[in-house]
């Protein structure tokens, strides 16, 4: 469905290169999966050399006619290259469009993203030209180096870097989805908290491939990043740091608790529970998943040392919005150290096993669940203290204090 009302117009960044794309102030889901409680961007930009013109990324087709009045608005009557850094629709999905418009322009990609833009789009094969990692393109006093760099986000992405400008163009890498007018980080506290939500969301399972593209961008000078979700980066030393610690310090010392609870008693139990990691100094996040926004729950999983899975048994197993926060949690393979699992049943459970089975990713050591029948009752409260202590004890012998 087009967004006609949506009127980004072109800014621009240096003389000659432009931001061209769209803020989607109003999407509120991504991938059919993800919450955007801040709305988000799809950012392209034009630079102009002086023999050439590209254009990198386009718009989620609902917005192309953003870009392409921009274009107009512009009075960009010829493209020579529309560079391609990653197939995913919300930036590859004009392609036709911007294709048909530009006939002269040469859709640059690596050759796996080649291959998925026809695989998507169909796109006749003589449009495209591949390039290597490392490979140049020459606008005339601005050249393009692109620099292949697999699972940010799908296994076929590229950066592309503006030399002489020492722009880095990395797509959804660096990226947060954010519905913004400032063109760069102006809250750098907002920001924080996006970005962090976007790299659990989207960058967190691919953890060790992106600390190998981290090592790939040291010996870069990058002044901008010009990602192709939410605001640029004029310090990008603040974002690469992020990334930095995101991915290769340690968890801290917090237990994040998930939960569910139909009549209250598994409520009691998570209450009782973070009471008592609250009293011996551990920092607890506690996500009611009837109600909670699954990407908070996401962020709060970067950094955390221990998940402790609260869920009432549902004929058999766990409660479904807990087995769906289960299956999230092991698909997004957080550094989490430790696992638990409390809750309540009224005759007879396998909701442990089964919870258990479903978070083969997770990289954790299992500490005694705690299941009681019914209302939780005073040795029961004793037994969320113990796993209370134990928590403690394994993060003290982790180094997590
Ligand atoms: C829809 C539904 C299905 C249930 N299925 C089971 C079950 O298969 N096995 C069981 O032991 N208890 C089952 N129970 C009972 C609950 O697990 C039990 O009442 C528990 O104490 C509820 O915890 P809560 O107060 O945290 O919701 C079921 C309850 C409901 C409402
Ligand atoms: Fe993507
Ligand atoms: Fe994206």
């Amino acid at each position: 469905m087009a967004k006609p009302e949506s009127k980004t117009k072109p800014r621009e960044i240096k003389k000659d290169i432009y931001c061209v794309g769209a803020i989607d102030w109003d999407r509120r889901l991504f991938d059919s999966l993800i919450p955007l409680p801040d709305g988000t961007s799809y950012n392209s930009y034009l630079i102009k050399g002086s023999q050439k013109t590209a254009l990198i990324d386009t718009v989620d087709p609902p917005m192309k006619d953003v870009l392409l009045k921009n274009l107009d608005e512009l009075g960009i009557r010829k493209i020579d290259y529309v560079i391609f850094n990653h197939a995913e629709p919300d930036h590859s999905g004009s392609i036709r469009e911007v294709l048909a418009k530009y006939p002269e322009a040469k859709a640059v990609c690596t050759d796996r993203c080649k291959t998925m833009l026809i695989d998507r789009f169909m796109v006749a094969e003589e449009r495209f030209k591949t390039v290597e990692d490392k490979e140049t393109i020459d606008l005339g006093g601005r050249t393009l180096e692109f620099i292949h760099a697999p699972w940010v986000h799908w296994p076929e992405t590229m950066l592309t870097y503006l030399r002489e400008d020492k722009i880095l163009f990395p797509c959804d890498f660096f990226g947060s989805h954010l519905a913004i007018t400032d063109m760069y980080v102006r809250d750098a506290g907002q920001e924080y908290e996006a970005a962090k939500r976007y790299w659990a969301e989207i960058m967190m399972p691919f953890r060790l491939q992106i600390q190998k593209n981290l090592e790939k961008i040291k010996d870069y000078d990058i002044e901008i990043i010009a990602p192709s979700h939410g605001p640029m980066h004029d310090k990008a030393e603040f974002i690469i740091e992020a990334y930095r610690s995101w991915a290769y310090d340690e968890p801290e010392n917090i237990v994040v608790i998930p939960y569910i609870s139909m009549h209250g008693s598994t409520r009691a139990m998570v209450a009782h529970l973070v009471e008592a990691l609250t009293r011996r100094g551990v920092t607890v996040k506690q996500f009611d998943l009837a109600a909670s926004d699954i990407g908070k729950l996401a962020a709060a999983l970067v950094d955390a040392a221990t998940i402790v899975i609260g869920t009432p048994t549902v004929l058999t197993g766990p409660h479904p919005n807990v087995a769906y926060a289960a299956f999230l949690a092991n698909a997004l393979k957080p550094k989490t150290k430790f696992a638990s699992i409390i809750g309540s049943y009224g005759w007879g459970t396998r909701a442990v096993e089964q919870l258990a089975a479903m978070l083969p990713n997770l990289k954790v050591e299992i500490i005694d669940p705690v299941i009681i029948k019914g209302y939780p009752r005073e040795v029961d409260l004793e037994s969320l203290d113990k796993l209370a202590d134990t928590i403690v004890a394994k993060h003290k012998a982790a180094g997590i204090a």
